[in-house]
């Protein structure tokens, strides 16, 4: 059985399946082809936070396909003390055919890969969120075609988001680079799993941001308080400001630099309307690649090859 609660699980020929599948896809949708490539197949999401893009991305790319979803969250399935986790994990496992979960902690997503008996995938939790960087690194192949020796500079937090981008850079060929202040660096042991699992380059840490963005194909920042740090608001504020991505920083990059978030942005925070809105932002077509992606992992995980497959 296939999961994908982590990038750690993936080999490089499974993230360039993947990749492939989700091109095939995106093509045909583009012309307007919706193959019925999951007919009758569901999908459950349980989230114990909000979403746009993960949720949608899910829901429209299953539908496009001909199978349905199902969303409730944490609360509703009876994770917040109604049963214990196990039984609910092994129940809902019962009923589909892949849950996606988004989560604070990752225990729980462990949780159900031990119980529920179904392909889990990770749609973001505290350690990851390997569904977006996927999709990001997906999208740099479309816009710089080969990534091999490209760089992604991060600037900003050594959060879930960075990891999972840390990995499939690592996988992928693709040099990172994080910006970040003192404190908010990718943890320590996160950087020796990575070591151990894949070897190879490591990312590299450069504390100021206007000499990172110097050899950057893409620059890329996340919101500085992730959702459940609200109370740190106000301080990461103040700690992050010499990080913001503005048009200043964009103008010590490279010219062909291209600027990428996974949304939501804080304009005027991470980010600056003049760098998101510029012709080098790709971030809106990185978003709607979550759903051409989405449907990839999906169809890699059932082992289905779309590839040839009837329109009907
Ligand atoms: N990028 C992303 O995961 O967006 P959502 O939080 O809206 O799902
Ligand atoms: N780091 C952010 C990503 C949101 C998609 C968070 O965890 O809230």
């Amino acid at each position: 059985m296939r999961h994908l609660d982590s990038l750690f699980r993936l080999q490089l020929n499974e993230i360039e399946e993947i990749f492939r599948i989700s091109a095939d896809l995106k093509s045909r949708w583009n012309q307007g082809s919706r193959p019925r490539l999951l007919d009758g197949r569901v999908v459950t999401l349980l989230f114990e936070k909000p979403s746009l893009r993960t949720r949608l991305s899910f829901e429209t790319a299953i539908a496009h396909l001909g199978g349905s979803s199902l969303f409730l969250s944490c609360a509703e399935a009876g994770l917040t003390g109604r049963e214990k986790i196990s039984d609910v994990a092994r129940v809902i496992g019962g009923y589909s055919d892949w849950i996606v979960m988004r989560v604070f902690s990752h225990r729980l997503v462990d949780d159900f890969v031990a119980y529920a008996e179904c392909p889990i995938i990770n749609g973001l939790s505290d350690q990851g969120h390997p569904c977006q960087a996927l999709t990001d690194l997906f999208t740099m192949q479309e816009e710089f075609d080969d990534l091999k020796g490209r760089t992604l500079v991060f600037v900003g937090d050594g959060n879930n988001v960075a990891r999972s981008l840390a990995v499939a850079c690592a996988q992928l060929g693709v040099n990172f680079v994080l910006s970040a202040p003192v404190g908010y660096e990718l943890p320590q042991k996160f950087l020796d799993t990575l070591q151990r699992k894949l070897g190879g380059v490591k990312p590299q840490l450069v504390r100021d941001p206007a000499e990172a963005v110097k050899q950057a194909d893409v620059i890329y920042t996340d919101v500085w308080a992730s959702m459940g740090q609200e109370a740190e608001q106000e301080k990461r504020k103040q700690v992050f400001a010499p990080y913001q991505v503005n048009a200043k920083l964009m103008s010590l990059a490279p010219a062909h630099a291209k600027f990428m978030h996974c949304l939501p942005a804080k304009r005027g925070m991470e980010v600056t309307d003049d760098v998101i809105d510029s012709p080098a932002s790709i971030c809106f077509p990185q978003a709607e690649n979550r759903m051409h992606v989405s449907k990839g992992i999906l169809l890699w995980m059932l082992g289905t090859d779309p590839v040839g497959a009837s329109d009907e």
